[in-house]
């Protein structure tokens, strides 16, 4: 096995520079909003591989089901030697696009690229033992940076989780954008989507009964409180989850119990919350066909299959850069 090597091109010092914008910026617009990259800390990224496992979060075991099907098809029509993979986390489910790609004697190289260091370093070690033919490296950058799809040849661009849905459209737009820019015409995107359904069986998928979900998304108070020596008390916040029927997104919130300040050390910074005022943590948005197709296109992709779990619940588009 060769060692796993780990590329940090998004530095903690980079991250913490981001982080204080944010603050600042989040912290003083009406209404308030927080980013949901900084969710993922060590603990964070724990918390949500707990979510993966909830009985109320489909995502993962339909996306998981989807892949189980097709990883072979998508190995054959994409022939891909390089497999990227944006916001990889703990890349599980990557191991069925690895395995169905590693039967084609193609696939050289693994390149999942993830702000989260503590997610990635767990994800290299472990694939590069059960894969030791494989290169296996790790890129530490945000994906929304603009500039941060790795090189290798011929390239397969995973980016899985629906974790496309945490960008607003505009980010949406520009993240497409910026992926479409560094690939060659021909190289491939495989984008998974959650679909619009029941909003009570969404609203449920975010705020579930064990309370995982409402501790995840108090993490970003802790992150907070860490990165910008703030004093928020997460147990002051109310965990929120809205489904928001023009936008068609899931929008998660912290609401302030009572009235408070909070203050910052790093930006200097004082934080006035009325009581019931609401922090806005994340939206997550929900999918159709047309817009997924038609996001693609806008960008210059083709969108060349769709495929959707059993339940309908999630879909897989498998798309080429034209
Ligand atoms: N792809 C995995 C993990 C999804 S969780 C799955 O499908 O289960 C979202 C992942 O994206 C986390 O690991 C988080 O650290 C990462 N992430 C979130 N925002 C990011 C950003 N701006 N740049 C890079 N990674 C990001
Ligand atoms: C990573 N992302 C796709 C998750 C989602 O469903 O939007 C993050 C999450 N938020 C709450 N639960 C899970």
């Amino acid at each position: 096995m060769t060692e796993p090597e780990l590329v940090v091109r998004f530095t903690e010092a980079d991250a913490r520079r981001a982080l204080l914008a944010d603050a600042r910026a989040g912290l003083t617009d009406t209404p308030k909003w927080a980013s949901p990259k900084w969710f993922y800390d060590a603990e964070g990224s724990e918390l949500f591989e707990r979510i993966t496992e909830l009985p109320e979060y489909y995502q993962t075991r339909a996306e998981s089901g989807i892949l189980h099907r097709r990883a072979v098809e998508i190995a054959e029509l994409t022939g891909a030697r390089t497999l990227v993979e944006l916001g990889s986390g703990s890349s599980e489910k990557t191991r069925l696009l690895l395995d169905a790609l590693r039967k084609n004697e193609m696939l050289q190289r693994f390149v999942p690229l993830d702000v989260s260091v503590s997610a990635l370093r767990a994800a290299i070690d472990s694939i590069a033992l059960d894969y030791p033919e494989l290169e296996v490296r790790g890129v530490v950058d945000d994906f929304t940076a603009g500039t941060s799809v790795p090189d290798g040849p011929e390239r397969l661009v995973a980016f899985l989780g629906g974790t496309i849905g945490n960008l607003l459209p505009s980010e949406r737009a520009r993240f497409h954008a910026s992926v479409r820019a560094a690939l060659e015409p021909g190289e491939w995107l495989l984008l998974g989507t959650d679909l619009v359904k029941d909003p009570e069986r969404l609203v449920r998928a975010y705020d579930d009964a064990q309370g995982v979900t409402g501790e995840f998304n108090r993490n970003v108070l802790r992150v907070l409180n860490r990165e910008t020596g703030a004093d928020f008390d997460p147990a002051a916040f109310d965990h929120v989850a809205r489904w928001n029927a023009e936008q068609e997104w899931i929008e998660m919130r912290l609401r302030a119990r009572r009235a408070m300040e909070v203050r910052l050390a790093e930006p200097p910074l004082r934080v006035e919350f009325e009581a019931g005022e609401e922090l806005r943590t994340e939206v997550s948005a929900k999918f159709r066909r047309e817009r997924v197709r038609d996001e693609l296109d806008a960008a210059g992709f083709d969108l060349h299959r769709w495929w959707v779990d059993d339940g309908g619940d999630f879909a897989l588009s498998l798309a080429r850069a034209r």
